[in-house]
């Protein structure tokens, strides 16, 4: 029976990728940094089962990781643990580094001085492509517009840079000590387990709780930022099999992983409000608040490379993705 440890369990893509492997037969342990509080909503399917265990550790504190890792000897381990808040990072750029960069090479030396037959998967981003689009850089001779693992990095936030830095800190080892370190840059994606502050569920929660209002008309407005922006948006469930599949290949590498299709905020907005027959323009206001003080204006992701090598191919489409976000928050509402 193959050992994997996951760090970040309790987040979204966590909690995924510890169904996914169990299914697949393996002894998971999950590693989550709050011993009080810990919010056990999304591991509702696993918490139960024989092979999943979880431990509290920190990726900031490189004895504790260094002694789980020494410990259960795994064979594999996904780092998923980050401040992963883009706005945030503006405001927490020092602890966004900590986590995100500091944390990754805790646990590469961890894996390279106790375990260094283990595979390592990083959860890179498409955030680390930045501005590159504003700039540019990435018009080709058809003028379409994209990011794959050839595209310049920009990135626009401390997130971003944090992220970038580890990305490079992985392919260090990987080349330098002959790791298996692979980094999935990974383009936005989402589902019913998507943290309340990220801009697909805020629409979603409110539709949902709109549809369940007594008095729709009078319901409080959604206030929002920039609804310019344009994201490639995927489904998490889809996007953790690309972690596994990574880290079942002989060769260690990076893919960019996405749906190739990209669509802007009012774009989310529509389709969102539609499943309930609303306009989203009745409910929606601009707050400044939530605008950043600067932007990732346009993401599209190019997947060939791990669609061809490693055979993956996203099931769900954007608007499969939106109605059940919008099913599950209208259900959450109705009690
Ligand atoms: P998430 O729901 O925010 O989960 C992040 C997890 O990391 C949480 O469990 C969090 O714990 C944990 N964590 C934060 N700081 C930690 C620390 N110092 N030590 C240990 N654990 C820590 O994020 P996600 O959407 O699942 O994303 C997973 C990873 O993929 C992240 O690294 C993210 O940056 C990256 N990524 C996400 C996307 C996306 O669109 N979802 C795209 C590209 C890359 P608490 O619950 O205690 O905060
Ligand atoms: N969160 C949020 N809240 N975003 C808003 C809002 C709002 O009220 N209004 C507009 N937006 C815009 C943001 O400015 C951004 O352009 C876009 O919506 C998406 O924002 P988020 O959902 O917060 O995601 P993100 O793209 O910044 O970051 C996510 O994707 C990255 C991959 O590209 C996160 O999951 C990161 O961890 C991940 O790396």
């Amino acid at each position: 029976m193959k050992t994997a440890i996951i760090t970040g369990v309790n987040g979204q893509d966590g909690s995924y990728l510890a169904e996914l492997l169990l299914d697949k037969g393996y002894k998971v342990i999950g590693l989550h940094r709050h011993s009080a509080n810990l919010n056990l909503e999304n591991l509702s399917e696993v918490r139960d089962h024989e092979n999943f265990s979880w431990e509290c550790v920190d990726i900031t504190d490189p004895s504790s990781i260094f002694s789980c890792i020494s410990k259960h000897q795994p064979d594999e381990l996904y780092n998923l643990a980050a401040q992963s808040f883009v706005k945030v990072s503006f405001d927490q750029p020092s602890t966004t580094f900590e986590a995100n960069c500091v944390g990754v090479v805790n646990i590469l030396e961890a894996v390279k001085k106790s375990c260094p037959t283990c595979k390592v998967y990083q959860a890179s981003t498409s955030e680390m492509f930045g501005k590159n689009y504003s700039s540019g850089f990435v018009e080709n001779i058809w003028n379409t517009k994209y990011q794959n693992e050839e595209t310049p990095f920009i990135p626009q936030s401390p997130y971003g840079v944090a992220k970038l830095a580890a990305h490079h800190m992985c392919r260090l080892y990987r080349e330098g000590y002959g790791m298996f370190v692979c980094c999935g840059i990974l383009f936005n994606h989402e589902s019913p387990r998507r943290g309340h502050q990220f801009v697909t569920r805020k629409i979603t929660n409110y539709v949902g709780e709109l549809a369940n209002a007594k008095d729709p008309k009078n319901f409080r407005k959604l206030e929002l930022g920039n609804l310019d922006a344009q994201r490639d948006w995927g489904h998490a469930r889809d996007y953790v099999e690309a972690m596994w599949l990574m880290l079942q290949h002989s060769i260690p590498d990076d893919y960019v992983v996405s749906t190739g299709k990209s669509h802007t905020i009012k774009e989310l907005l529509e389709k969102s409000f539609d499943c309930i027959g609303a306009k989203w323009e009745d409910h929606v206001v601009i707050n400044e608040a939530y605008k950043r003080p600067s932007e990732v204006d346009f993401l599209l992701g190019d997947s060939s490379k791990i669609r061809n090598t490693l055979k993956w191919t996203p099931k769900t489409s954007f608007e499969m993705l939106i109605v059940e976000m919008v099913a599950n928050d209208i259900r959450r509402y109705d009690r």
